[in-house]
C-alpha cells in the first residue's frame, strides 16, 4: 500500500533527518513507527503527504509514485491525526469534522448523516456534542474528534503523530483501547508514530524502530520481543525474553467451553515468555490449565497486553 524505496530527507544544514529507508507497508495493517526523539518518525511520517518534501529515493501509494498524485487529492486521501490537538478553535464539533468532505463538495445530508456516523463511532453522542466548541470538551474527546474527522471522508491511510502522548494515562489507554476496536471495523492502513514501546507493543501489527534517520528493525511485537536484532532494539523493546522470564497470563484469559477446546496445546497459568511466545506463533489460542482444570484461553493480543502492561509496571 505505502512504499518506501531508499528514501532520504537532507536538510540544507546537511542533517540526514532519514536516511536511506526503506519500508513495505500493508494494506489494512497498523504499522508503528518508533523511535526515540529525533529518530526521524514525524519526518517519514510527513513525506508520505509531502507535507515534507524527500531529497533521495522514492515513497509509493499504491504502485504511484506520490510525486504524480494531485496534492489535493493527496491530503484529502490520507487522513492526519497530530498530538497537539489541532481542531480549529472557533469552529464547532461539526464544522471541524466537516472540513474535509466540504472540500470535497459532498451534499449537506451526506456530510450531516456522516458526522453522526463519526461521532457515534467514537463514542460521542451527535446530540450532546455537535454543536460544541472544542474547548468545550475534555483533552481526551478532543483527540476522538481528531481521530474522527481524519476519517471523515473516508481515506484509505490514516497518519498518526504520538496522538494520545498528551493525554493522562487513563484516557490515553482507553483511547488505544478504542483504536483496537475501530481499526477491527475500519481495516485502514493506519501509520502511527509513538515513542512509547508499550502503546507500539499494544497497537501494532508490525512496528518499524529507527534510529538515527535509520531502520533498525521491522517486525510484529513478537519478532521484536524474541529476536532483537541487536542490543539498541533489546534495550528499547525493554523485555528481557530469556528462557526464565516468566509471565502469568490469567489476568487475560478468556473464558471457554469444553466443545472448543479441541486440541489446544495447554499451558500453565505461569509460563516463559519464549514458550507462550513460540506457541502463540503457531496456534491461535492456548488452553490455560491449572491444577488439572482448563481455566480459559490465551490469544496473542492478550498476550501482547500483559507484556505491554508489565512494561508499564517498570518504567
Ligand atoms: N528544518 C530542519 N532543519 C534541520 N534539521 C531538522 C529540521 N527539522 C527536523 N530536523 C532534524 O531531523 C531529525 C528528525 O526529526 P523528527 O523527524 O522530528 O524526529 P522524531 O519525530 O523522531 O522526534 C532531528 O534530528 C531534527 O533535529
Ligand atoms: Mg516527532
Amino acid at each position: 500500500m505505502i512504499s518506501f524505496e531508499n528514501v532520504s530527507k537532507k536538510y540544507d544544514d546537511g542533517t540526514y533527518a532519514v536516511n536511506n529507508f526503506n519500508l513495505h507497508i500493508k494494506e489494512g495493517e497498523l504499522l508503528v513507527l518508533i523511535g526515540p526523539s529525533g529518530s526521524g518518525k514525524t519526518t517519514t511520517l510527513k513525506m508520505i503527504n509531502r507535507l515534507i518534501p524527500l531529497t533521495e529515493g522514492y515513497i509509493k501509494i499504491k504502485d504511484k509514485m506520490i510525486s504524480d498524485y494531485d496534492i489535493h487529492e493527496l491530503r484529502w486521501d490520507i487522513g492526519y491525526v497530530l498530538q497537539q490537538i489541532a481542531l480549529f478553535p472557533h469552529m464547532t464539533i461539526e464544522e471541524n469534522i466537516a472540513v474535509v468532505p466540504e472540500m470535497k463538495r459532498w451534499d449537506q445530508a451526506k456530510i450531516d448523516h456522516r458526522i453522526d456516523e463519526l461521532l457515534n463511532m467514537v463514542g460521542l453522542e451527535p446530540k450532546t456534542y455537535r454543536k460544541r466548541l472544542p474547548h468545550e470538551l475534555s483533552g481526551g474527546q478532543q483527540q476522538r474528534i481528531g481521530v474522527a474527522r481524519a476519517l471523515a471522508a473516508n481515506p484509505p491511510i490514516i497518519l498518526m503523530d504520538e496522538p494520545f502522548s498528551a493525554l493522562d494515562p487513563l484516557s490515553r489507554e482507553k483511547l488505544q483501547d478504542d483504536l483496537i476496536e475501530l481499526q477491527k471495523n475500519i481495516k485502514k492502513t493506519i501509520v502511527f508514530v509513538t515513542h512509547d514501546m508499550n502503546e507500539a507493543l499494544k497497537l501494532g501489527d508490525r512496528i518499524c524502530l529507527m534510529r538515527k534517520g535509520e531502520v533498525v528493525q521491522t517486525g510484529t511485537p513478537e519478532e521484536l520481543i524474541q529476536q532483537p536484532v541487536n542490543e539498541f532494539v533489546r534495550e528499547f523493546v525493554g523485555i528481557d525474553q530469556g528462557n526464565r522470564t516468566t509471565v502469568d497470563v490469567r489476568e487475560a484469559i478468556q473464558p471457554v467451553t469444553a466443545e472448543e477446546l479441541n486440541n489446544l496445546p495447554v499451558v500453565a497459568p505461569t509460563v516463559s515468555i519464549n514458550e507462550i511466545l513460540s506457541l502463540l506463533s503457531e496456534h491461535e489460542q492456548l488452553a490455560v490449565e491449572e491444577m488439572d482444570k482448563i481455566i480459559g484461553t490465551i490469544d496473542r493480543r492478550g498476550m501482547i497486553r500483559i507484556l505491554s502492561r508489565q512494561m508499564e509496571g517498570m518504567k
